[in-house]
């Protein structure tokens, strides 16, 4: 065979095995002898330089890393879709169908819902020339050099006649196995692990160094299509197939439904088999076959009516609690913490889970060995659900709170009545640890660059014993410590700098008072206008501020009767933290109104929401219930809007938000 013919063979051998593993998740090979060939590959264009073509699987990484990602205008809309939970919720869609379109039984197309993020790839005369991140719907971004990194993503389309133009539409991930492997051998090499692949896939896929993208392990699925000029498709599993023929990458898994009924049982199909899945799915997506169904159907806003995603509820694991410690917080409260055989669940791998209290633990009857049912759903922390009683072995140990601190060793105490066993260690390193961190944090005064491990190394070394320490930190003394450069080392005294210019109510916050959250130090702070009257308050004058009841009260005011407190506060107001009182508020249509705030929001972050809604006088929640005003719903809205929904809250999309801030 001549060199030609060889890589002619070689690379579409490459391509069929990237189809197999990537499209399929059917892989004939291993990776080595997958390497093997890919090896061979280069070697042979390396002597045959003239034989090089753009479309060579050697030939995806090319080009300069970018300075910055230029914009690209979808020339259709990049719609995103409703969500539904429950029975009733898909019932209801599938009647408006039918209503509309006076049909009985809908034929439906049901998709997984890839959890990755969503692509647009442009192909001109079937060659691939330009791809995009979805952005706001309307502008994304040029990720093109990225996306050529994807194996399985074709650079050229099969068949005899391309269409002069197509746009297609689909989603990019990470499966769960490539996922593990890429990790562990971050981990072994030092290097920082990603949290989950969804997260890694959008990280991956906006590097400014296509080389980057190239090493990690993205596959791409298509799922829909945009402008496309030549082509004309009846019904979606025609436009599926099509797309099939012409070498992109389809997902093989798909249920053809009739009526709500078909849907049921594809939902019920696709939920069983969810843990098998080589990758993360949160649902199922419905859409109705005919193409013509979906031009009568029209879209709102920003989804189509004729498709929905049908989520999954929060997912459940099983693992074992290795050990329960506990952890010391900056009251001194003492926290049962299990210690899990890491699981993956709702997208992350946990390790560990809060039980709160004793009494919690009791409760639940949570022993050290058991086995037990995980839960975390969307953006809430793990939560032990339930012990598996028949997989207990009589090996199990039960959880003693100690009665003496495990960090400090000062007598541990539970308060009367209450729920909460306490450090009485006056000079408790954990305590002062959580206090620090307690400061740091983005609500309070917003150090960036402060993390865990750091903060402890300041306590051990004797260089920080109170918050206002922070401020006399030097770059040359951060330097000392372990893994600290001086780039970091100079960034962190920066933000510490920048912290001092403040407002009072996170002044008030970041003291870390029992009880006092973000809610009563704004109160606070309108009320008194400044620290020292604070400080100096009676009980009855902290109790006539708003939701200030004689326990809070209490608390305060056995805070400031502490000397040590009132000499830190003092410290921090001599380091030049200089907190601003807040500007008094104008009635709008969000004062006095409690607002939740769900979803993404893509105008702002969610603490910028916050803080607008609480300089308009309103106050944000982060649960529904009857008292929520209006309940502000993001893209992909999940349990929250449709509690909302079911108690009768007001809901507002983020243009409607917009409009009333
Ligand atoms: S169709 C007009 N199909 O879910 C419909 N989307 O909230 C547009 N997604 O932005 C999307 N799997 O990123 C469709 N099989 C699938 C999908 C899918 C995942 C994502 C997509 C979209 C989001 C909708």
């Amino acid at each position: 065979m001549d060199a030609a013919a060889r890589i002619k063979s070689l690379r579409d051998e490459i391509a069929r095995h990237n189809h197999r593993y990537y499209t399929l998740d059917a892989p004939e090979i291993s990776d080595a002898s997958y390497d093997k060939l890919m090896n061979e590959l280069s070697a042979l264009e390396r002597e045959n330089p003239a034989l090089v073509t753009p479309d060579s699987p050697t030939q995806r990484v090319g080009g300069a890393p970018l300075e910055k990602f230029t914009k690209v205008t979808h020339r259709q809309q990049m719609l995103s879709l409703a969500n539904v939970f429950d029975d009733a919720e898909l019932t209801e869609f599938d009647q408006r169908i039918a209503e509309k379109l006076g049909t009985a039984a809908i034929d439906y197309v049901c998709e997984p819902k890839m959890d990755g993020l969503a692509i647009e790839l442009v192909y001109e005369e079937g060659r691939f020339v330009q791809g995009s991140t979805r952005g706001d719907g309307t502008i994304g971004e040029d990720v093109t050099a990225n996306l050529r990194t994807l194996r399985n993503l074709p650079l050229e389309l099969k068949g005899p006649k391309a269409p002069r133009l197509l746009e297609v539409r689909g989603e990019v991930f990470i499966r769960k196995a490539d996922f593990v492997k890429m990790n562990e051998a971050r981990e072994k090499a030092g290097e920082p692990t990603f949290v989950n692949p969804r997260n890694c896939a959008a990280g991956s896929l906006r590097q400014l160094d296509p080389k980057l993208t190239a090493q990690r392990p993205l596959s791409v699925y298509v799922y829909e299509v945009g402008v496309m000029e030549g082509l004309e498709f009846a019904t979606h599993v025609e436009k599926l197939k099509w797309l099939e023929a012409a070498g992109l990458p389809v997902n093989p898994r798909r249920y053809l439904a009739r009526g709500v009924e078909g849907i049921r049982e594809a939902y019920g199909k696709l939920l069983a088999d969810r843990h098998g899945l080589p990758y993360e799915i949160d649902g199922l997506v419905v859409k109705t076959d005919s193409e013509d169904a979906r031009k009568r159907m029209g879209q709102v806003s920003k989804s189509p009516r004729w498709a929905v995603a049908y989520k999954f509820p929060p997912e459940e694991v099983e693992t074992q609690v290795e050990k329960i410690d506990v952890q010391v917080g900056r009251t001194g409260a003492l926290t049962p913490v299990a210690y899990l055989k890491p699981v993956f669940v709702g997208g992350v791998t946990v390790s560990r889970a809060t039980l709160h209290n004793e009494d919690e633990v009791a409760r639940k009857d949570v022993r050290e060995g058991d086995w037990v049912f995980l839960r975390r759903a969307g953006d809430v922390i793990p939560e032990i659900v339930k012990v598996i009683d028949s997989r207990r072995t009589g090996d199990e140990k039960k959880f003693v709170m100690p009665s003496a601190c495990p960090v400090c060793g000062a007598k541990v105490q539970r308060e009367e009545g209450g729920a909460i066993a306490r450090c009485t260690g006056d000079s408790c390193p954990a305590q002062l640890a959580g206090g620090i961190r307690h400061a740091a944090t983005r609500t309070a005064l917003d150090i960036d660059g402060l993390g865990d491990k750091l903060v402890e190394q300041l306590i051990l070394h004797g260089a920080v014993k109170r918050i206002a320490d922070l401020y006399a930190l030097t770059a040359e003394k951060l330097m000392t410590l372990e893994r600290m450069g001086e780039k970091s080392a100079q960034n962190l005294v920066e933000a510490i700098a920048r912290s001092k210019q403040t407002t009072l109510r996170r002044f008030i916050y970041a003291l870390g008072i029992p009880q006092v959250g973000e809610a009563t130090a704004k109160a606070l702070a309108e009320h008194f206008m400044a620290p020292a009257p604070l400080m100096d308050a009676s009980q009855e004058q902290l109790q006539a501020v708003k939701d200030v009841g004689p326990e809070v009260a209490g608390e305060l005011h056995a805070y400031f009767a502490e000397p040590k407190n009132r000499e830190g506060v003092q410290a921090l107001l001599e380091a030049g933290v200089d907190p601003a009182p807040p500007e008094k508020t104008a009635a709008g249509p969000f004062s006095g109104k409690t607002l939740v705030i769900t979803g993404t929001l893509t105008k702002m972050s969610r603490d910028q929401a916050k803080e607008e809604i609480e300089r308009r006088g309103g106050k944000v929640s982060g649960s529904v219930s009857k008292k929520t005003d209006f309940l502000v719903a993001g893209e992909d809205a999940g349990s929250k809007l449709a509690k909302a929904k079911e108690l009768g809250v007001k809901v507002l999309d983020e243009q409607q938000f917009q409009a009333l801030l």
